[in-house]
């Protein structure tokens, strides 16, 4: 698949948390209607850099720019037409499913609202549990909740930060099928990011490892195999990370 004109980029990034460099000199773009998916153990810097792609904090230095424009300069234009979604982040309890989407969808400003929060309450499973406390809900019915939330205003770029992380194996795969159908119909361009080397190797059009906060491979998850002769990409992590 060739992918279009770049929606991210991304130049020498960095970030500082004191002397500390969680996010260290990272390149990167991300073409449309691409879904990239950037690896790495925990603390590698993953988290940071899309707060950073967000507008949420600030880079110690590089550039961010995004559908052509700067971040976090141009950020509101720019969340406009992205959305985010993070196993991480909770939603008000006491609403329900419905009523935290319609929260989020006026804010967007979403037409057609209500029929729209139906399809994608259906989409991921959810309808049963729509108008009861979202504090009720499962831990993976909540990340799917989120994930509808981040599709609310129709973007055409997401950012994932592990959004299968406490779904269980059976749900995770339905989830990820439906971000690769939705991909598909949209064009959406996603990054994601998964310490779950197997999950992204599914999705992933390319991958970016990182690993204590520099970008150490990228490729498409044939290509990386092939070039460190291995047979999934966690060894191919592992192989990079001990440097051999
Ligand atoms: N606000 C912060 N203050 C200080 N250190 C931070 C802060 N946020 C993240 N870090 C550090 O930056 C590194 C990268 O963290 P993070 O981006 O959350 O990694 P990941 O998402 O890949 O697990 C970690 O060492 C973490 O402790
Ligand atoms: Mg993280």
């Amino acid at each position: 698949m060739t992918a279009g004109a770049p929606v991210v980029e991304v130049r020498q990034l960095v970030k500082r948390f004191g002397g500390y460099a969680a996010v260290d000199g990272v390149t990167l773009s991300v073409g449309g209607g691409e879904i990239v998916g950037l690896l790495g153990p925990n603390g590698a810097g993953k988290t940071t850099l899309i707060h950073m792609l967000l507008g949420l904090i600030l880079p110690s230095s590089g550039s961010i720019s995004i559908f052509g424009l700067p971040m976090p300069r141009r950020r509101q234009p720019i969340l406009a037409r992205a959305n985010f979604s993070s196993a991480y982040v909770q939603l008000p309890l006491s609403l329900t499913p419905r009523q935290n989407l319609t929260v989020f969808g006026r804010l967007y400003g979403v037409k057609g609202l209500a029929a729209r929060i139906d399809e994608l309450l259906e989409r991921f499973e959810i309808g049963e549990m729509a108008d009861r406390p979202t504090r009720a809900l499962s831990a993976g019915q909540v990340s799917r909740l989120n994930l509808a939330k981040s599709l609310l205003n129709d973007p055409e770029l997401l950012l994932l930060d592990e959004p299968t992380a406490s779904m269980d194996p059976d749900i995770a795969d339905k989830t990820r099928q439906t971000i690769k159908a939705i991909q598909r119909e949209r064009g959406l361009a996603v990054l994601y990011t998964s310490h779950n080397m197997r999950e992204v190797e599914r999705l992933a059009d390319r991958v970016l490892f990182l690993h204590r906060g520099k970008l150490v491979a990228s490729g498409s998850p044939r290509d990386l195999l092939a070039r460190y002769e291995r047979e999934d990409l966690e060894q191919v992590f592992l192989r990079i990370a001990r440097g051999g």
